[in-house]
C-alpha cells in the first residue's frame, strides 16, 4: 500500500517504521521538509521525505500525525482545500487534550476526526491509534501478559476501515469495531482520561474486566452477585 504521513514528529516515526518494515511504500510530509526527509533517511527501506502536498498526493492512506493546534494548517498546505485528499483514507491519530486533563480542546464543539473531515472534504476519514503513546506503536509486537492490543477504529467508509484494520493488523495488533466517525469523539475523550489516570499514577488497564462480565445478561450478572 502506498502510505503518506503528514508530521515528522513521534508518531510519524513510530508508524511509518513499522508499516516501512511490512512493505509497505511511504512518503513522510513535513512543512519543514528537510524534517521529513532526515526521518524518510533514519526508516529507510526506500522511504521517501518531502512537503506536506507530496505526501498527501502520494498516499492512497494518508496518516494525520500532527498536534490538535496544527490540523487546520497541515491540511491546508496538504492541499486538502482543493481536493488533495478526496477519496484518500485519511487516517486521523490526533488527541485534543492537554494537561490536566479535564476537558478536550475541542471543548462543546465537533472531535478532532469531525473537524478533520470538515476541512478534507471527499477524505474517507478513520479515527485510530490515538489510545496509546508513541512507544507502544514501536513494540513488535504491541503486546501485553500475552494478549494482542486491541485497536478501536472509527470510519464510516467501510472500505476506508478495512484498509486502516489491516494496518493494525499489520502492528501486530487487532483492530476493534469502534463504530462510525461520530463515535470517534468518545475515543479521544477516553484517550483524555486514560492518560490523567497514569500521569496520577494510576493503571486504567486495571478498571476494564473480561467481555463475560461486561454486563447485558441479567442471569449472569444477578449469579454473579450470589
Ligand atoms: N506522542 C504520542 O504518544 C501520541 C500518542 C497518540 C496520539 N498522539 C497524537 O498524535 C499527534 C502527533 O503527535 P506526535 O507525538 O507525533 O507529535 P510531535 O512529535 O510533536 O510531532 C508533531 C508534528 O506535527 C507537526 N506540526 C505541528 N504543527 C503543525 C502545523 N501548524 N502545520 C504542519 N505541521 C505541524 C510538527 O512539525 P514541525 O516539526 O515542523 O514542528 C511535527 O512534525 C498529536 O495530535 C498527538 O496528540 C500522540
Amino acid at each position: 500500500m502506498r502510505i503518506g504521513v503528514l508530521g515528522a514528529g513521534n508518531m510519524a516515526d513510530a508508524l511509518a517504521a513499522q508499516w516501512a518494515r511490512k512493505g509497505h511504500e511511504i512518503m513522510i510530509g513535513a512543512r519543514a521538509p528537510e524534517r521529513a526527509v532526515a526521518l524518510a533517511a533514519r526508516i529507510g527501506r526506500g522511504t521517501a521525505g518531502g512537503g506536506l502536498r507530496e505526501a498527501a498526493e502520494f498516499g492512497e492512506v494518508v496518516l494525520l500525525a500532527v498536534w490538535f493546534e496544527g490540523i487546520a494548517d497541515a491540511l491546508r498546505a496538504a492541499g486538502a482545500a482543493d481536493g488533495a485528499l478526496a477519496g484518500r483514507v485519511l487516517v486521523d491519530c490526533t488527541n485534543p487534550m492537554e494537561p490536566p486533563f479535564e476537558r478536550l480542546k475541542t471543548g462543546d464543539g465537533p472531535s478532532a476526526a469531525l473537524r478533520v473531515a470538515a476541512a478534507a472534504p471527499g477524505a474517507r476519514v478513520v479515527k485510530a491509534f490515538n489510545l496509546c503513546h508513541e512507544s507502544v506503536w514501536r513494540m513488535t509486537p504491541p503486546a501485553f501478559g500475552g494478549r494482542p492490543l486491541g485497536v478501536p477504529v472509527c470510519g464510516d467508509d467501510a472500505e476506508a476501515v478495512a484498509a486502516v484494520r489491516a494496518l493494525v493488523a499489520d502492528l501486530g495488533c487487532v483492530p476493534l469495531d469502534g463504530g462510525g466517525l461520530r463515535r470517534a469523539g468518545l475515543l479521544e475523550a477516553t484517550a483524555a482520561f486514560m492518560v490523567g489516570l497514569w500521569v496520577a499514577g494510576e493503571d486504567p488497564a486495571t478498571m476494564i474486566p473480561p467481555r463475560e462480565y461486561a454486563g447485558g445478561d441479567p442471569r449472569r450478572t444477578s449469579a454473579a452477585a450470589v
